[in-house]
């Protein structure tokens, strides 16, 4: 199967705690390779922008304050699979409902404050990668 690229974001509340280094670690476990990556700290703009798929649902204001609040650390991986086995490292997105083992297990404190984000199909992942990173800023190896 040829490779698949996925957008990942640690958040604003996993970048507070000091742990992008354990997460990648955990990507690179799994085979899944970083081929771009940047820190930055979203702007409103960009946030609403990133998630106006859940603009009318109620937790949208709070999502966005959330992911204002501090810089984020955003990457590319590509894998066999890297968008399935992203949200699998991920866990659920209620870390009280994820496995244990996962990411947002280990390091989410709450729903809307849940430590990564990850791309959740390929048509998504097309689009939010070129959100953040253009094609001569993607090292494939
Ligand atoms: P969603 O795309 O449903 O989850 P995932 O991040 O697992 O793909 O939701 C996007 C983000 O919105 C989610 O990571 C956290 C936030 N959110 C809430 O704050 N409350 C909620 O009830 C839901 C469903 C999501």
């Amino acid at each position: 199967m040829a490779a698949e690229r996925t957008l990942s974001i640690i958040k604003p509340d996993a970048v507070a705690k000091n742990v992008i280094g354990q997460i990648y670690a955990r990507f690179e476990a799994a085979g899944l390779k970083i081929i771009a990556a940047r820190m930055t700290h979203l702007s409103k703009n960009e946030a609403e922008q990133f998630y106006a798929v859940h603009k009318d649902r109620p937790f949208f204001k709070d999502l966005v304050d959330f992911m204002v609040s501090g810089p984020v650390m955003i990457q590319v991986l590509e894998g066999e699979n890297a968008i399935a086995k992203n949200r699998e490292l991920m866990g659920a997105t209620d870390p009280k409902k994820a496995e244990k083992g996962t990411i947002r297990a280990d390091f989410a404190d709450s729903i809307d404050a849940n430590a990564v984000h990850g791309s959740d199909a390929p048509e998504a992942a097309t689009i939010e990668i070129a959100c953040f990173f253009p094609a001569l800023s993607i090292y494939s190896r």
